[in-house]
């Protein structure tokens, strides 16, 4: 029998990347992508695996328990890998029940369903959650996030991940559910939404516009290549034990003002302008409130235990991501046309 693997959110970002590595890799699995298309979603992502005979897309929105239910009646899944959510912590602080609603109900629905379609007969089955390295808080200059590392989620986004990191592992103590989590960091690459800070800065130096940078530009962030978070979520899918949890990261730390610097002179370079031209447009803004300062993470338990690390250097995936957007602007202009200009007046004023 065919393996069934529901992967939700395969519309987005991250998950169009994770919908096209299973498709290519395992023609024998049938993958679905459950996804709402909410302004995030985006089937231009998959064109070229849209008619894979191992293919299919169902569009549903995860906080609708009647339609998660009715696809859980009438199709049986071996797997779940869960990347829905609201995902975006600016629009988390303008409008946290969104993201109550999806990251937590949503998450609760789908639990309920696998668990009432698997019935106690776990064999074989597994409920993969993917999250993220902000319910771990906070850092100061020293330290990195374990997995054993407290949760202290500080904005609504990652409060509302870490309620649904604990609600799966709640699953896995009170109904035996074959759950997996993982936490990663940032992730840059190809088909981003242009919210995020690397493709909206690209996305601004190319048409000329001022380079939003929130505060003083000193927090930090560790930024993972896009691809390499699908390897690690393939390995971790069909390698890891049945409640376990894993880092993901890209040992690869900057602090935003220099990462900018850095895309700037890529942008010079890839654009044909003098060098230090597109540096120009950096313009300091409001701090984001509650800012978050530093995320680093030691995903050495999975280089360890299922034998996965990062594959790109930082320097080669931003050009590669740099061409990308470059070589891909209709797609750049179909995101940032209608509901992107009303969000990206709300936030940054013009
Ligand atoms: P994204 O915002 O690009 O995509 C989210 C996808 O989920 C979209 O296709 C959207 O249509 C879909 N979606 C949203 N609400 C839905 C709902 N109610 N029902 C069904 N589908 C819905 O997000 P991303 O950056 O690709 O992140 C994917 C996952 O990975 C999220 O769970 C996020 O928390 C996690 N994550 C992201 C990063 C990162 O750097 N982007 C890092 C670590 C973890
Ligand atoms: O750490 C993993 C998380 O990374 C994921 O869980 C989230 O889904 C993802 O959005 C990302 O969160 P961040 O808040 O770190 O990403 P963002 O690209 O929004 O911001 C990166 C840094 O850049 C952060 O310190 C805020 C800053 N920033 C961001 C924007 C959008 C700016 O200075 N200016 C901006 O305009």
């Amino acid at each position: 029998m065919k393996k069934r693997i529901l992967i939700t959110g395969g519309a987005g970002f991250i998950g169009s990347h994770v919908v096209r590595l299973f498709v290519t890799k395992y023609p024998d699995y049938e993958i679905v992508n459950l996804d709402a298309l909410t302004y995030a979603g985006n089937l231009e992502n998959l064109t070229d695996v849209a008619t894979a005979p191992n293919y299919k897309f169902v569009k549903i929105d995860i906080t609708d328990e009647k339609a998660i239910n009715e696809l859980f009646a009438t199709t049986q899944f071996d797997g779940v890998i869960h990347l829905a959510a609201e995902s975006h912590v600016d629009r988390s602080i303008k409008d946290p029940l969104a993201f109550i609603r999806t990251n937590i109900i949503g998450t609760v629905n789908l639990l309920n369903a696998a668990k009432e379609q698997w019935s106690g007969n776990y064999e074989g089955k597994r409920f993969y959650h993917i999250s993220t390295d902000e319910v771990y808080g906070s850092l100061g200059e020293e330290g990195m996030f374990v997995e054993t590392t407290p949760y202290d989620p500080r904005s609504p986004y990652s409060s509302s991940k870490a309620s649904s990191d604990m609600l799966v592992r709640a699953y896995h103590h009170t109904y035996g559910m074959p759950v997996v989590i993982s936490n990663c960091s940032n992730n840059y690459g190809a088909n981003q939404f242009p919210e995020k800070l690397i493709p909206l800065s690209i996305n601004n130096i190319k048409n000329n516009r001022p380079i939003p940078i929130y505060g003083k530009g000193e927090n930090i962030r560790d930024w993972l290549w896009v691809n390499d978070h699908a390897r690690a979520i393939d390995v971790i899918y069909h390698k890891a034990a049945n409640g376990e949890t894993y880092n993901i990261g890209g040992i690869n730390e900057w602090k935003n003002i220099d990462l900018i610097h850095k895309l700037c002179e890529i942008m010079d370079k890839k654009l044909g302008r003098e060098p230090g031209s597109s540096a120009k447009l950096i313009t300091y803004v409001t701090d984001r409130a509650g800012h978050d300062l530093r995320y680093a993470i030691d995903s050495s338990k999975l280089k360890r235990e299922l034998g996965w690390e990062p594959s790109l250097q930082f320097a080669e995936g931003l050009e590669k991501t740099v061409d990308w957007y470059l070589a891909n602007e209709k797609w750049l202009e179909n995101v940032t046309s209608g509901e992107y200009q009303n969000y990206y007046q709300r936030q940054y004023g013009k």
